[in-house]
């Protein structure tokens, strides 16, 4: 726990409804003021307390993102917490939530509480554990979300395989309804996406691989906001990828399901002809899709159907990368890119404002998640990222804090780029 003085940023709280330009001063690790130049005085005075000059920056509540896989236990040749959390760090997260398709799989209390006890000892972030919703993620046995949700599960996910069973859907949903906590959904029925390794389209002809369509991700979502209705349940639908499902999501919203929804930059960036360029480094779950999905889901992020910005990082190592389209594993790692490509995809052009965009990755990801950050309220964790909006960079991922490098971002010039970050007041 440190003190800090950020001085002359501006200040974008969007829990607090905070836009402005200031001071702000962190003090034995907790927001000690917004603003308020006494309190400033004394932390500035105070031996301990690092000054940062942040004239022509944006100073915000430290970024969460909602959905990584750190990998760690059993694929520690992709990533560790360790590392996974340093490239979340260097990216501008002071907050990532992790999921449970590790080996072994998160899926029963003692296993959250490793995940905890891991973090602890190696991660510059807080790290928040997701568990399984089905036993070993097999689709057949729902897991002891409730042990789990008591062990500090904040949500129950079987990201990267969906579950087709839809009465365990409905009991995971039911759940929920009971203890409020998310159930976060992959949608691709199993059946219509076999052998799939892009999207289904004209590049998929061309390139004669097995294509996905967009009614394997339609289907599943539709299905799962049926049962969310039906149960109270609270869905949370990752990585939105299809025109449909936004539609779908908008719908529910609207008939008042509790179903929210997240987007990752790639699916608002690239099209499936990406796939002819990078082969797989641009081969993820779901696929890329096609300009009217893109337009789809940035239409979605601006009239707040698509409520969070997540990044999906799944770092795979360069060997399995390179086995070709067939064999390589799904994901590509995005924490370190996530801030710029935001900035420069959405709020440069304005489809969002900067508070718009920050929101989803800050209250917005701790609202659905139930963790206390996200704010910079006073007396809160003193979490916070800094954010220069006018800085220019290249994507140079052998500079990557991962321990994988599969990124279709390589060399991309971005402009709006983290600056510094601090948990509990302390430069990470
Ligand atoms: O592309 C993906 N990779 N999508 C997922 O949902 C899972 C992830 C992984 O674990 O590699």
């Amino acid at each position: 726990m440190s003190d800090a003085f950020i001085t002359n940023g501006r200040i974008i709280d969007p829990a607090n409804d905070i836009d402005e330009v200031g001071d702000l001063s962190i003090a034995n690790g907790k927001i000690a003021s917004v603003n308020s130049s006494r309190t400033s005085r004394a932390v500035q005075q105070s031996q301990t307390a690092t000054v940062y000059d942040a004239a022509g920056l944006i100073v915000t509540p430290g970024l969460i993102d909602m959905h990584v896989h750190l990998r760690e236990p059993g694929f520690e040749h992709k990533e560790t917490i360790a590392t996974g959390t340093a490239a979340a760090a260097a990216g501008g997260f002071t907050s990532i939530a992790c999921m449970a398709n590790t080996s072994p799989v998160i899926d029963t209390p003692e296993k959250i509480e490793q995940i905890y006890d891991i973090a602890s000892k190696t991660a510059k972030t807080n790290v928040f554990p997701f568990g399984s919703i089905t036993k070993n993620l097999a689709g057949d046995e729902l897991t002891d979300m409730r042990g789990m949700y008591s062990a500090g599960a904040v949500g129950f996910s079987d990201d990267g395989v969906t579950v087709m069973n839809a009465a365990l859907m409905r009991d995971a949903l039911a759940l929920s309804a009971e203890l409020g906590f998310p159930i976060m959904v992959h949608c691709e029925e199993h059946n219509l996406n076999a052998g799939a390794v892009m999207n289904l389209g004209e590049t998929s002809r061309k390139l004669g691989l097995i294509g996905s369509p967009n009614a394997a991700e339609d289907i599943i979502v539709a299905r799962d906001i049926m049962l969310a209705e039906m149960t109270g349940g609270h869905l949370h639908v990752l990585h939105v990828s299809t025109a449909g499902a936004v539609g779908l999501v908008r719908q529910g919203k609207l008939r008042g399901v509790h179903v929210t929804a997240e987007a990752c930059p790639h699916h608002w960036l690239l099209t499936d002809t990406e796939i002819e360029k990078q082969g797989t480094d641009a081969k993820m779950h779901p696929p890329l899709r096609t300009q009217t999905d893109i337009d789809a889901v940035i239409e979605g992020l601006c009239d707040g159907t698509i409520d969070a910005i997540a990044t999906d990082h799944a770092p795979h190592a360069p060997e399995e990368k390179k086995q070709g389209m067939l064999e390589a594993p799904n994901g590509i790692i995005g924490l370190e890119t996530c801030v710029p490509l935001v900035f420069t995809s959405l709020v440069e052009p304005g489809h969002l404002t900067a508070a718009e965009a920050i929101a989803k990755m800050t209250a917005i990801p701790a609202s659905l998640l139930g963790i206390n950050r996200g704010t910079l309220a006073i007396g809160t964790v003193g979490d916070v990222t800094v954010i220069n909006p006018d800085l220019v960079n290249q994507v140079d991922v052998t500079k990557s804090r991962s321990k994988s490098q599969n990124t279709p971002f390589s060399g991309w010039k971005l402009k709006g780029w983290q600056a510094v970050t601090l948990r509990e007041g302390r430069e990470i």
